[in-house]
């Protein structure tokens, strides 16, 4: 497994990738593992007393950052293959303590899933990460994980690096309603409980993904949803199993709205997760005029998927409806792109999270989408993007994977290429991105 020990945004080489203008896609694929489930399927399996063997994991930056740092805090983790992982779980208690600080890269989802374990455990850790998750809030779990007492901190403005120190008497169980909807600090929440006496329970304001739910009883931890509160009593034992991580939906995103934009176009993405809490994408484009059908729906353990098949179709602006956005936080970027070549005005609103992910995404977008030609305008919490001529040009990515792959599928409706900047921060979520569009017919050019 690599090491990332010492990487950050700004050391990772600079590529600069110029994506030719309009063209069409057509072709199956599948993509890369979902993320949210890769980040948990390493951390579940780590706990789990017996061997996991789990398939379709996520090859990337983040995911890889997560399966370090329990190697770090002694779990055996190898690879059976380009995506496959056999993990010797060392049981709820057995982690060691890791030599030096446990560093997280980019993932957001890492650092505050592990700040929930590492707050119940009996030794010392510092979880770090790289510039762009340096600037994150970890406020956000830190109130709760100190409401379990827990001894943790970051630094005056409650960012990364977190300092995390043994409990004294251990963590203790809470009901926490949760002022944002973030299924990063339900889980961090459910996570500390784990190790709590007695019932942790959390209220969530809106649907997030429920990925840790569903994981948890795939290992044999019983959660119980009632409504919008979900709770675990304590100090259970999590079981070995074999999960089979389906494609990710916030990838195949990218697709979807570049199968819809560009013409004469229709790609069928295998195996994609369609979990209702992830499915926000699809209800969006349906509700702008998109042709997607979901064929062959199954499961892959605990998680719904389907071949989507999309094929080009003139979109229209819309109102995007609110309860959407949690279920679709991940893919708004590329929704601001859809809109800029749907008729009339799109409205984004609700969604001021965007604005402390891998970059502030409201900024990003607005600024790439101005530079390009779209007549786009940042709010407070979403964007009102009106029907434009994409001209080209030159976008900042601002070191976000998400911001770079959605203005590489602008340029398929462009009329002059897209040079988009700093596009090697795709492999944290998307390795072999360029690889499959220029199979399904994107061309592009890369320069250091
Ligand atoms: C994630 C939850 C979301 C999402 C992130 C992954 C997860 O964040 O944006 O990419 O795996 O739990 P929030 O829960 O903070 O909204």
């Amino acid at each position: 497994m690599k090491s990332n020990a010492n990487s950050s945004n700004q050391s990772h080489a600079s590529i600069n990738t110029q994506v030719l203008a309009g063209g069409k896609i057509n072709g199956v694929v599948t993509v890369p593992g979902d993320k949210s489930c890769s980040h948990r399927s390493v951390i579940f399996a780590s706990l789990a007393e017996g061997v996991s063997n789990i398939s379709g994991f996520l090859n990337g930056e983040d995911s890889l950052n997560t399966a370090k740092a329990f190697q770090d805090m002694g779990v055996s983790i190898e690879r059976s293959g380009d995506v496959s992982l056999r993990i010797k779980g060392v049981g709820l208690y057995g982690l060691k303590e890791p030599s030096n600080d446990i560093y997280m890269g980019n993932a957001g989802t890492g650092m505050r899933l592990l700040a929930g374990i590492l707050a119940a455990q009996q030794f010392n850790t510092m979880l770090t990460g790289d510039e762009s998750l340096s600037r994150r809030p970890m406020g956000r779990v830190i109130k709760p994980l100190k409401l379990m007492s827990a001894n943790i901190a970051g630094d005056e403005q409650g960012k990364p690096p977190l300092s995390v120190k043994a409990p004294g008497n251990g963590v203790t169980a809470i009901h926490y309603d949760l002022p944002v909807a973030s299924a990063q600090v339900k889980s961090c929440v459910l996570l500390a409980g784990l190790y709590a006496d007695g019932v942790t329970s959390v209220t969530e304001p809106a649907p997030t993904r429920d990925h840790t739910e569903r994981m948890l009883r795939s290992f044999g931890y019983s959660v119980t949803t009632e409504g919008n509160r979900i709770s675990l009593e304590g100090r259970g034992v999590l079981t070995a199993c074999d999960l089979e991580i389906p494609a990710d939906i916030s990838s195949a995103a990218f697709l979807m709205v570049a199968a819809s934009i560009a013409e004469d176009s229709d790609v069928t993405i295998e195996g994609v997760g369609i979990n209702p809490t992830r499915t926000g994408i699809i209800d969006i484009l349906r509700l702008m005029g998109a042709d997607i059908t979901l064929m062959n729906e199954r499961k892959a353990g605990d998680e719904p998927v389907a071949d989507i098949r999309v094929k080009s179709a003139q979109l229209r602006g819309i109102d995007v409806p609110e309860h959407l956005v949690p279920l679709a936080i991940d893919e708004l970027p590329v929704v601001f792109v859809a809109a800029s070549v749907a008729t009339g005005t799109t409205r984004v609103t609700g969604a001021e999270e965007l604005r402390v992910k891998e970059s502030d995404r409201i900024a990003a977008m607005a600024e790439g989408l101005k530079n390009i030609g779209v007549d786009a305008t940042a709010t407070d919490d979403g964007m009102i993007v009106n029907q434009s001529e994409i001209t080209g040009g030159v976008v900042e990515t601002h070191f976000d994977h998400r911001i770079a792959m959605s203005f590489c599928v602008a340029a398929l409706r462009s009329s002059e290429p897209i040079l988009v900047k700093d596009t090697q921060h795709i492999d944290t979520s998307f390795p072999g991105f360029f690889e499959l569009m220029s199979e399904l017919g994107m061309s592009m050019s890369t320069t250091d």
